[in-house]
């Protein structure tokens, strides 16, 4: 089976091939430049700059596979959640090439790509679902933060989640506070490699709470105070590297013993991590000490994967299509706010 996928959730424009489990290609176009001067995704622009790039990205993809429009047999995009304006573009696009094809679209959810993710590896990446584990899985990213059990491939139920910021955002917020470049997730990983994460000590938010849920605008509030009572600090090269160092420690802390209470609590053997945070070596370096001390298998997304990207939507929607679960189609409308079931 040969497959398109069109994801335009937020501010990456990406197009993928995918054929049998493999991804043939996958083009992606990062708006990062243009919302930089906000400090934040600006969705009219994003969705703008999503009408320019579409076709570009997907004539790409489409050479970089081999593949022609009539070797399609199916078309997929990214239903929701995502920002509404930025989402219609690709998946009306999707919509529209299916149409033109005769061909089944498939709508997916994002988060659902993401938690998959973690299985597709190589170069080139394949999916691989036959050494499948039932997981805890850690999806961790700008907009979203969530813990999901995963019993089955395709079968799966939300642990708990984020109840305010997502732990991207929390980066993101913190650094810019900093007076760093957006996104200052990135920035705050590399400037901490050389900061000492026990120079400053900010909260754990929910570290101790029953709930797999999360919250981190009280440490974003915190850095906040922090910062407007200690202005100085930021002066200081080496003190702003290990204030980059303690805010990731408080955040990386919650993540991981979260995600090991919490398959500890389910008697899983595996650990899996998806979505843009999960580029961050701390938290890379911390989730495998933590497996490695508890005796779980960890299966962390390439680095290529954790960010958006159409591949995940791709692999995602063929082993949906095989498994002939029920897909969104032709006349449905995109979905925003759809939470992962
Ligand atoms: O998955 P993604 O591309 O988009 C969303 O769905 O949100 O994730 C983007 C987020 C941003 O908040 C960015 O700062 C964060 O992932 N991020 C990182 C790192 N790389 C990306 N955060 C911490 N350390 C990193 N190395
Ligand atoms: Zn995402």
């Amino acid at each position: 089976m040969t497959l398109l996928a069109l994801e335009t959730s937020c501010d990456e424009t990406s197009a993928a091939v995918v054929r049998d489990g493999k991804i043939l290609s996958n083009t992606v176009s990062s708006q990062i430049k243009l919302h930089e001067e906000y400090g934040g995704v600006v969705p009219e622009l994003a969705a703008r700059e999503h009408l320019k790039n579409l076709l570009p990205v997907a004539q790409s993809a489409l050479r970089d596979a081999g593949v022609s429009p009539d070797q399609l047999d199916a078309v997929a995009a990214t239903q929701g959640p995502g920002l509404g304006i930025a989402l219609l573009v690709g998946f009306k696009a999707a919509q529209a090439f299916a149409f033109a094809l005769n061909k089944p679209f498939l709508g997916i959810n994002h988060h659902e790509a993401h938690l998959y993710s973690p299985w597709i590896s190589g170069n080139p990446p394949v999916a691989d679902f036959t050494n499948f584990q039932p997981n805890v899985s850690l999806i961790v990213s700008g907009g979203h933060t969530m813990l999901v059990q995963v019993s089955a491939e395709l079968k799966h139920r939300v642990l708990g989640g984020t109840i305010d910021d997502a732990a991207g955002e929390c980066f993101d917020k913190t650094g810019k506070l900093m007076g760093l470049a957006y996104p200052a997730g990135p920035v705050i990983d590399k400037l901490a490699e050389t900061g000492n994460p026990g120079a400053y000590d900010f909260p754990r938010p929910l570290l101790n709470d029953p709930s797999d849920d999360f919250s981190f605008s009280g440490l974003k509030t915190s850095v906040r105070y922090f910062i407007r009572d200690h202005p100085e600090l930021l002066d200081d090269r080496q003190k702003v590297c290990d204030l980059c160092a303690s805010v990731q420690a408080a955040i990386v802390e919650v993540l991981v013993k979260k995600t090991i209470r919490a398959a500890k609590r389910l008697g899983v053997k595996c650990v899996t991590a998806s979505g843009g945070v999960t580029c961050n070596s701390a938290l890379r370096r911390e989730l495998a000490r933590a497996c490695t001390n508890n005796g779980f298998t960890l299966r962390l997304a390439e680095k290529s994967l954790c960010t958006d990207n159409a591949a995940m939507i791709g692999i995602l929607a063929e082993r949906k299509f095989l498994a002939k679960v029920p897909l969104p189609s032709l006349d449905e409308e995109i979905q925003p706010g759809w939470a992962l079931a």
